[in-house]
């Protein structure tokens, strides 16, 4: 089955070869205008300029099944790639959304039980069969939203039956969804009140007891740990990574959220794909950062959520580091898995230009999935996963418009959702 896009305004993101961007690369965002596309099997199989497509139909005229959609007006960029989320959870916790209001913090209403804890309880309640409806209209609806790529994590079960209840449901997700999903192992996501004396023996049970049936099970692709003061901390966050890697795991940490933890430091020493969060950064920090091959990956809308200042952007693609933009979609600190208004808050907020927010959002979060090689970039060989747009005037009408839902249609593996 083969089809030709024709009319493309502008085709956002082509490239012949795949690149980590840093530094004034993130800005480089390559564009055909007045293009073409064409799709085989879902796979981009050729694009160009319109004023070289009857060269290439003629090519063409033998096959049979061409279809042709016609484009006018219309940008079309590669789907996003939402490298973190808790897209599995029971329940929503508005709340405590109305006890933050109330003048209380992220870390006051953990401490009373609330927050990731509250989750947990929720989702131990919840069966398997619930938890995958609701993670199913999740991802419809961020699908629609122009998600064709995204990661995944456990961290609200923080018992062995549970965390493997929602990696089985994320593996589910996996076999019965078009799109493109990673699944990460977040038991140590906080201490579950059992062991809230007795933090040994919750890692004791996440490296013995987690860890091998997970593996057995391949239920993860990678591990991560919630590096926090009053969480887990740098060393523990360090053995437990290094139990991951044993069986294959590479590690993604939440790092430097709301203070200096040394989880940046770590994933890097480690070889972290990513670090992620990073409101809360330092000088060493971002030279750790900036000199490694570890993502850093940003999620505006949780510091916009918790009131938090907003991660340094400018600072750390300015100092080299590699970044790439993620929702951390979840009930606690950013209930949104939109990645259009990520990226409208990263360019008002953290003055990232509207450029360098498609790249991180799209080419450097593939390979914050290692999916760099499937998705990411208008690139022949890659998956067709399109949005296009509604007829706009520039790329920094995207970001600009922040309240308007600027996509007319979404595209996964050359199929319209
Ligand atoms: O990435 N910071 C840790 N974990 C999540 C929030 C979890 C929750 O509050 O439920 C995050 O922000
Ligand atoms: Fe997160």
């Amino acid at each position: 089955m083969t089809t030709d896009i024709i009319n493309i305004k502008w085709l956002l993101n082509t490239r012949t070869n795949n690149e980590l961007l840093r530094g004034t690369a993130l800005a480089q965002l390559p564009v055909i205008e007045n293009a073409w596309l064409r799709i085989e099997d879902g796979i981009i199989a050729d694009y160009g300029e319109m004023s070289a497509y009857q060269g290439s139909l003629s090519r063409q005229a033998q096959k049979k099944n061409l279809d042709t959609i016609d484009a006018t007006g219309q940008f079309i960029l590669p789907a996003w790639c939402d490298s973190h989320t808790h897209l599995v959870f029971a329940a929503s916790r508005e709340e405590e959304f109305v006890d933050k209001i109330k003048g209380l913090s992220y870390a006051d209403i953990a401490a009373k039980g609330g927050g990731i804890l509250n989750s947990a309880n929720k989702l131990n309640a919840a069966t398997e069969d619930e938890l995958f409806n609701l993670a199913w209209k999740r991802l419809e609806e961020v699908s629609k939203l122009g998600t064709g790529a995204i990661e995944i994590k456990s961290g609200y079960g923080l018992t062995v039956e549970g965390e493997l209840k929602m990696l089985r449901v994320i593996k589910k997700l996996k076999e019965k969804s078009a799109l493109s999903i990673k699944s990460t192992f977040l038991g140590a996501h906080t201490y579950p009140t059992a062991f809230k004396e007795n933090h040994q023996g919750y890692i004791d049970q996440i490296i013995n007891e987690m860890l091998p049936v997970i593996a057995r099970e391949k239920l993860a692709d990678y591990i991560d740990v919630f590096c926090e003061n009053g969480f887990f901390s740098a060393a523990e966050t360090e053995t437990i990574c290094k139990a991951g890697m044993g069986y294959g795991l590479k590690p993604k940490i939440h790092a430097n959220q709301l203070n200096l933890s040394g989880g940046t430091q770590i994933g890097v020493k480690l070889g972290a794909i990513s670090v992620d969060h990073l409101e809360t950064m330092d000088e060493d920090a971002i030279k750790s950062l900036a000199g490694s091959a570890t993502i850093g990956t940003l999620l505006p809308t949780a510091a916009f959520f918790l009131r938090m200042p907003f991660q340094p952007a400018r600072t750390l693609i300015d100092s080299g580091c590699a970044i790439a933009l993620a929702s951390d979609y979840n009930p606690g600190s950013s209930p949104s898995g939109n990645m259009n208004l990520v990226i409208a808050m990263s360019c008002i907020q953290m003055k990232m230009l509207p450029e360098e927010a498609i790249n991180a959002a799209t080419i450097n979060g593939a390979y914050a999935m290692e999916l760099q090689d499937e998705v990411g970039s208008i690139s022949i060989g890659k998956q067709a996963n399109l949005i296009f747009t509604k007829p706009i005037s520039s790329i920094a009408y995207l970001p600009y418009a922040f309240g308007s839902n600027c996509i007319d249609k979404v595209m996964i593996k050359g199929e319209f959702l």
